[in-house]
């Protein structure tokens, strides 16, 4: 009932050649899955213009890696939801922990994101996640609660109705060590159980992406996973081949 989302996060990555070539190999693996589970990519907002051109007429989606709060105005160097809207994105991501850390990012700003993203149109792919010493302390669920309460708290329960969250365990991204199906399935289950005391029916619809390391290996059993609808995926989403394996396993576990 969920339909599973893969989703590439770019990050500070490409160039005109390498965006060209990746959005031209995706379209097909992207158009083979369509029906079963969703392809998008998330690019640096200086490429976004081109993914429009290359995505156009596929079943490739696109999306912004952030957006500001506002829609225009004085804000030297940042990109509106307005904006990104018009350049056919269809998702933002809010809150990823590399926005959190190096621009000091708190889950109230977070939430002013995710709501503008919304309000505008944009589909809010809100990433929540602990750091290592909190997983070591048993604080993932303190961490994550807290991520989500501030959207709740600011937009209400229902605005998950047309969001996605991404769990993304930091000590899990760009490590090359991924959450084990078990734990990332038990965070996620946890994730739910919670927006469940909220909604049951926005719990049960919420699609759940894992991120952290997620590659074309791991993929298949973290899918597997009941409480699993997909990946955003870095690093491995600048390969098309490592890529197009975990759209594969996306679509083997719809
Ligand atoms: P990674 O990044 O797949 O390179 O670990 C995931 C993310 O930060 O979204």
């Amino acid at each position: 009932m969920r339909t599973p989302l893969v989703m590439g996060n770019w990050k500070l990555n490409g160039t005109k050649d390498s965006v060209t070539a990746l959005v031209n190999a995706l379209k097909e693996p992207a158009n083979n899955a369509a029906g079963k589970a969703e392809v998008a990519v998330c690019a640096p907002a200086v490429f976004i213009g081109m993914v429009e051109n290359l995505a156009q007429g596929s079943k490739l989606a696109w999306g912004s890696e952030d957006c500001d709060i506002h829609t225009s105005g004085a804000y030297t160097g940042e990109n509106s939801p307005v904006m990104l809207r018009e350049f056919g994105c269809t998702y933002a991501i809010v809150g990823h922990s590399e926005r959190r850390e190096y621009h000091k990012e708190c889950s109230n700003y977070v939430a002013q994101k995710y709501q503008a993203a919304q309000q505008n149109g944009l589909i809010p792919v809100l990433c929540v996640g602990e750091s290592e010493a909190e997983f070591d302390a048993s604080k993932t669920m303190d961490v994550v609660r807290e991520e989500l309460k501030a959207v709740i708290d600011l937009c209400g329960i229902d605005s998950f109705k047309n969001a996605v969250i991404a769990y993304e365990p930091i000590w899990a991204i760009g490590t090359g060590k991924t959450a084990t199906p078990e734990i990332a399935q038990k965070v996620h289950a946890d994730i739910r159980a919670y927006l469940a005391t909220f909604s049951q029916e926005v719990a049960d619809g919420v699609r759940i992406l894992y991120g952290g390391s997620c590659n074309a290996k791991t993929a298949p059993e973290l899918f597997a996973q009941k409480d699993i609808d997909g990946g955003l995926v870095g690093g491995a989403s600048l390969k098309a081949d490592d890529f197009s394996a975990i759209i594969a396993a996306a679509v083997a576990n719809a």
